[in-house]
């Protein structure tokens, strides 16, 4: 297929899912919990936009023309040139908290760059994908160049990721699990692509200037699609000046957030994905209890049915307590005061995880000084959760692996070879 066919078709597949918007956000709010409006607004256009997007790279993916030198040949001329080619067969792995915008972040620029894929989705959330995979057909792909195939991690997941055939495999989910692909892609020596866990720092300073927006932006940071964020703002450090204020506040929009079944019209948080997660998320709560910290408010499971919990913030924290440490996935977030710049980022980057934070400052030098200084794939200063097809995303630290989006992601699914013509 040509490049111009192929972003063509990559394209369509953008506008199918625009056509369709209304019953994949159905689909995605049945499958996962999240609320039908929120998939409407946010996952599906998300989801086109990346093919969209990625559509204009088919025909841009380019070598170079390089002039060597080769100084124990004097006197010889060569031609030499690269191309960039498809890896091949990639087989990739996604989670189930935005399952058709992860379909797309990952199927879309595989299928630029011209490989062919395997993907898995996450045995809690397989619709969208799989609705996906038959958008896909319509959109004129030919048949097993996209192959969705669903399954549980520990079988049909592991068998991609060791499996010899597959020549990448890439992989959104736990710092665990990724820990897992790695060592079955050892295997055959795939190349890997990981994005993982997290555990963000929000920092708030005193000259946050309008910090009404800033308690928004941090409840936001943590609330959105109930906290089961890669990049949730966890970990809320506000300067000790205004703490009780923000602290406050952020509990006030807490409290505010109406909870219910993922299709009425005025929910703001579903349920939770799974009886798993309940129980994980759960379990944190119960444990933040029992090594002392201050619920400011929430903190247990919301009514006696479904995976409902409440979204909780918690005070009087310490470094070492699990709720600080570890990823909860869930609608909880710990506050910590801070006396001063130079104490808060060494707290910040006290952490294995380095996928995102966020800044409120008015002061333009502090903001890109503290930017510079977070151990973090993504910065957001005076905003959160702000995301683009055009902005690359992806970890440092135990966070992960390469990035997806942006023209970063094309790297991860091409690899250069060296032509050299001797003249
Ligand atoms: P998980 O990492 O087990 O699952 C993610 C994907 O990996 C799913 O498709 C699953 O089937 C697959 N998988 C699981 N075990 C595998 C294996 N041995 N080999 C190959 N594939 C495998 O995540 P899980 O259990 O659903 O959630 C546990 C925790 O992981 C959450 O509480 C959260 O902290 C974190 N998580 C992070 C995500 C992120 O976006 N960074 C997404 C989902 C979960
Ligand atoms: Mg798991």
């Amino acid at each position: 297929m040509t490049p111009s066919e192929r972003g063509k078709l990559i394209w369509k597949i953008g506008d199918l899912i625009l056509e369709h918007a209304d019953e994949l956000a159905e689909l995605e709010s049945v499958d996962n919990g999240k609320p039908r409006v929120v998939a409407r607004v946010a996952d599906v256009p998300l989801a086109a936009d990346i093919f969209h997007y990625m559509a204009g790279w088919a025909t841009k993916i380019e070598g170079n023309t390089i002039p060597i030198s080769v100084p124990y040949a004097p006197g010889a001329n060569f031609h030499a040139f690269t191309l960039r080619e498809p890896i091949g067969v990639v087989g990739q792995i996604i989670p189930w908290n935005f399952p058709l915008l992860m379909a797309a972040w990952k199927l879309a620029p595989a299928l630029t760059t011209g490989n062919c894929v395997v993907l898995k989705p996450a045995e809690q959330t397989p619709l969208t994908a799989l609705r996906l995979g038959e958008l896909i057909l319509e959109a004129g792909l030919p048949e097993g160049v996209v192959n969705i195939v669903t399954g549980f991690g520990e079988t049909a997941g592991a068998a991609l990721a060791s499996h010899d055939d597959v020549d990448k495999i890439a992989f959104t989910g736990s710092t665990e699990v990724g820990k897992i692909i790695v060592r079955a892609a050892a295997g055959n020596l795939k190349k890997v692509s990981l994005e993982l866990g997290g555990k963000s720092p929000n920092i708030i300073f005193k000259d946050a200037g309008d910090l009404n927006a800033a308690i928004a932006g941090a409840a936001n940071a943590i609330f959105f699609n109930h906290g089961q964020c890669c990049c949730a703002g966890s970990r809320l450090m506000v300067e000790r000046d205004i703490f009780d204020q923000v602290v406050e506040g952020v509990a006030e929009q807490a409290k505010k957030i109406k909870i219910g079944p993922g299709l009425a019209a005025d929910t703001e948080m579903g349920p939770l994905v799974s009886e798993e997660q309940l129980q994980r998320v759960t379990r944190y709560m119960n444990q933040g209890k029992q090594e002392g910290a201050c619920y400011v408010t929430g903190g247990a499971r919301s009514g006696q049915n479904g995976y409902f919990v409440q979204p909780t913030v918690i005070k009087d924290v310490k470094p070492k307590m699990s709720i600080v440490r570890e990823e909860i996935f869930g609608p909880v977030v710990v506050a910590e005061p801070f006396a001063k710049p130079e104490e808060v980022i060494p707290r910040a980057n006290q952490t294995e995880y380095g996928l995102a934070a966020g800044v409120w400052t008015r002061d333009i030098s502090k903001a890109h000084r503290i930017a510079a200084q977070l151990k973090a794939g993504t910065v957001w200063v005076n905003c959160y959760n702000v995301f683009d097809a055009a902005l690359p995303f992806g970890g440092y630290k135990q966070s992960g692996w390469g990035r997806e989006m942006g023209h970063e992601v094309l790297n991860l699914y091409t690899q250069t070879k060296a032509v050299v013509l001797g003249l």
